[in-house]
């Protein structure tokens, strides 16, 4: 037999090697590296890994991911000790599982990823505190927020380094960063204690008047307990998957 035709059968029995491993499914099948449109392979593996998790993956140690929870965060708008502050506590977020990659783009020389993802909708509903002075009312209280983000854009960025293991090759992460841009934002409180309607009525407006400025005011911590978040996420899943499950030469 040539030599071509024994590289044939033996990239053959590869691929019905590869077939029958048990994680190339979640991926929907493995991208080449030598693929030219290797970053549209790997927007439909990610994808596929996606719809593989939404309920949880207990293989991978991956729980029902609905709904998020954050623990804290807090804003401040203005300085001074009648500066306005408020606290959002036991946060749930639901519709991030909704989200799909729409763009990849990979280096994999350097083991470098960057993702779009878009999510048609997303609610929020937390518990509030608030100090200080708004709109020339004393606004101190809590209450119920509520929120509801359409058109939610997030761009995920992270870079690995390989390892072997067990004679598989896996991934370490590196480094996550993540942005993201809500296109329309409504939300408001309500059940507020120590208030009256009217200053309801007025920290409603306010708050959706000032949507987008309230989201840019809590968006570092945001991006830094989603980041952590996605870290953890990611880090169990490339712990489990070893990296030429998913890419080949
Ligand atoms: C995901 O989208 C579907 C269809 O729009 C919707 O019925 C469902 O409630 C959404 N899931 C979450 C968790 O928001």
């Amino acid at each position: 037999m040539e030599k071509f035709q024994i590289q044939m059968l033996l990239v053959i029995f590869a691929a019905v090697i590869a077939q029958s491993t048990s994680n190339t499914n979640m991926f929907g099948g493995r991208c080449s590296r030598r693929d030219p449109n290797v970053d549209a392979c790997l927007l439909r593996s990610f994808n596929s890994l996606m719809e593989y998790m939404k309920g949880g993956a207990p293989e991978l140690d991956i729980e029902e991911s609905e709904p998020i929870v954050i623990d804290e965060l807090s804003i401040a708008l203005g300085n001074g000790p009648d500066g306005y502050r408020a606290t959002f506590k036991d946060i749930h977020a639901t519709g991030a599982t909704n989200m799909t990659i729409t763009n990849v783009r990979s280096d994999l020389e350097t083991h470098q990823f960057q993702m779009t993802l878009f999510g048609p909708h997303i609610s929020a509903r937390a518990r509030y505190r608030s100090s200080g002075v708004l709109l020339l009312v004393r606004a101190s209280g809590g209450g119920d927020y509520w929120g509801e983000y359409d058109g939610v854009k997030a761009k995920v960025y992270f870079r690995g380094a390989p390892y072997t293991r067990g004679g598989r090759t896996y991934l370490q992460l590196r480094q996550l960063k993540l942005d993201f841009s809500v296109r329309d934002i409504q939300m408001g409180v309500e059940n507020l204690q120590n208030s009256n309607s009217v200053l309801q009525a007025a920290l409603n407006l306010f708050i959706n008047t000032n949507a987008q400025e309230l989201l840019k005011e809590m968006k570092p911590e945001l991006k830094r307990d989603l980041a952590d978040k996605m870290s953890r996420f990611l880090e169990r899943i490339l712990e489990k998957v070893p990296y030429d499950d998913w890419i080949v030469d």
